[in-house]
């Protein structure tokens, strides 16, 4: 094999979707610590939940550094080197924490054991469906009371429509949690309380007929064998092709803060994942072991610090390799560029690297030439998709303190559009600005970037918007109809695309109702 297949094939790049405080920062923590990235789990800095003044996120991103390299986490497990992209959660949840989820290869669901499926959890799993991306799934907090295992996997098939298979079997929780029984190795893994900071030598008693189970669990042992048969008949088997598929998920228990469980599904991870993946461009479909290099950027992030007033493109390098100083070619400018002093993400102190392979993301520097979804590529003209915008969930008008600075307000709105930090919207009927964003936090964001780098003070008013849906048609006449009957909602994005603003949900499906030959998209392509 080569080296560039070799890399390849070592690679897992994922990201976590989780409902906030599920246990997503704690998993981190403790993957990090597997990778041997922390010396001791605990030093992840987590955003918790409860509001977070502006100017606390002001200052967060002025620690630059922190949310840059806490957004892609690169570490090796069991042989593997594991790329685990961060996907903002609390109040900095945002279109970035959904286009995260188009750049990676598979995806581990954390669910709140005593909560089960949550709302924000259905969301995100509605993203990885546009590529089908395979799930693994964690039931968390394992060492609380919780709900019953059978039921919480009865709720994932039911409302995320996906079949689970478990691979570990929990024996008790709460107080009474003793461990886990693994399906595949038919072993028991015995649990400890209070080891969570440690990687922890485990008692493993293999054989579910093992007499030793008896002396460890006493009365337990004999539920435990009645249950897992119970188990073996009413659930799926692990199948790698439905896994891959994105229609069958892995299921392990445990518990990230006693940091159990969390090694079964990393070798899970490492040995079922997707390695990375063939990409469709407008014209062909890139294999990552092709030699030239390739990319796209999925995100970019700002710098708030008016010192360092540069944004970070993240770039997830599809195919060939990255070195230091190399050229490629900007394909929506046609020129090509010389990447000086790209970041690459490796957890801890292990050293920056020069080097990078197709699954993983390097960190572009970006004095506003890159946008979202641009490709880079060793010279070949072509554009990478499936990188799109969301239709965002929350509105506002925004409004000028200076009306005679509308030009700055409507071109600084436009750039932050491009970045994806906010959708923008101008309605057909008047002259609105109206300002779209899937996290609360990123109305706060724009103001601020607008006051910082544009000298435009702006306020924001409520505004009477549900949902937006890119409008599309092949008839010609149906859209005029469209436009012409429902002008009062039809409205132009940042890139001047047709978008139906709905007042109401109900509104939506009317219009959808009314206007078969009309097309409403809940994507856009850049
Ligand atoms: P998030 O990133 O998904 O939002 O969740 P995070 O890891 O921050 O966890 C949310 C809370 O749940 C934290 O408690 C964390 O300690 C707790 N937690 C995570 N995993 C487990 C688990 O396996 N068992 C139990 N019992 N708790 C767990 P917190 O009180 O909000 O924060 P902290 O003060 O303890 O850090």
């Amino acid at each position: 094999m080569s080296t560039l297949a070799q890399e390849v094939a070592n690679r897992r790049t994922f990201a976590i979707i989780s409902h906030p405080d599920a246990g997503k920062t704690t998993i981190t923590e403790k993957v990090l610590l597997f990778g041997q990235a922390l010396q001791k789990a605990g030093t992840v800095k987590g955003k918790k939940s409860g509001q977070h003044a502006k100017s606390d996120w002001m200052e967060m991103e002025k620690e630059r550094g922190i949310s840059v390299t806490t957004s892609v986490m690169q570490f090796p497990y069991a042989d593997r080197l594991v790329n685990l992209l961060d996907t903002p959660g609390h109040e900095d949840f945002s279109e970035d924490t959904y286009r995260t989820l188009t750049a990676v290869d598979s995806c581990l669901m954390v669910i709140d054991s005593a909560k089960g499926v949550e709302e924000r959890t259905i969301k995100l799993m509605e993203v990885t469906r546009l590529r089908d991306t395979p799930i693994l799934t964690f039931m968390n907090k394992l060492d609380r009371d919780t709900r019953d295992p059978i039921e919480l996997m009865d709720e994932v098939e039911e409302v995320l429509n996906i079949a689970c298979a478990p691979i570990t079997w929990p024996i008790g929780m709460g107080k009474g949690f003793k461990g886990v029984y693994h399906l595949l190795r038919d072993e028991v893994i015995l649990y400890q309380s209070g080891q969570g900071h440690t990687i922890q030598e485990k008692r493993v008693v293999s054989g579910l007929d093992n007499p030793e189970l008896d002396e460890c669990l006493g009365s337990m042992a004999g539920d435990l064998r009645d249950e897992i048969e119970l188990v073996k008949g009413a659930s799926h088997e692990f199948d790698l092709e439905a896994f891959l598929a994105g229609e069958l998920t892995p299921v392990f228990f445990g518990t990230a803060l006693g940091n159990f469980g969390v090694d079964h599904m990393l070798d899970g991870l490492v040995e079922w994942a997707p390695t990375p993946q063939a990409r469709d461009t407008d014209t062909r479909s890139v294999n990552p072991t092709e030699d030239g290099f390739s990319g796209f950027v999925f995100k970019i992030q700002a710098n708030m610090d008016p010192q360092h007033r540069d944004r970070i493109a993240f770039l997830r390098i599809v195919s060939g390799k990255y070195s230091q100083g190399m050229k490629a070619r900007h394909v929506r400018i046609g020129k090509d560029v010389r990447f000086a002093d790209a970041l690459t993400f490796m957890a801890g102190d292990r050293s920056h690297a020069d080097e990078a392979y197709a699954g993983d993301i390097i960190g572009l520097h970006n004095h506003g030439t890159i946008q979202l979804g641009d490709t880079f590529t060793a010279g070949e003209d072509m554009k990478f998709t499936g990188i799109p915008n969301f239709a965002p969930e929350l509105f506002r008008r925004i409004r000028l303190k200076d009306p005679l600075k509308a030009k700055q307000l409507q071109k600084g709105l436009v750039q932050l559009s491009e970045e994806g930090a906010v959708q923008v919207f101008r309605p057909m009927k008047n002259n609105d600005l109206i300002v779209g964003a899937v996290g609360v936090l990123q109305f706060d964001v724009v103001v601020a970037r607008l006051k910082s780098e544009y000298k435009v003070e702006a306020v924001y008013e409520p505004i009477n918007v549900a949902t937006a849906r890119w409008v599309t048609s092949d008839d010609a006449k149906a859209l005029d109809e469209f436009k012409r009957k429902a002008n009062d909602f039809v409205a132009l994005d940042g890139a001047d695309q047709l978008t139906y603003i709905a007042p109401t949900m109900v509104n939506l499906q009317l219009a959808e109702e009314r206007y078969p030959d009309v097309k409403f998209h809940k994507t856009r392509e850049h």
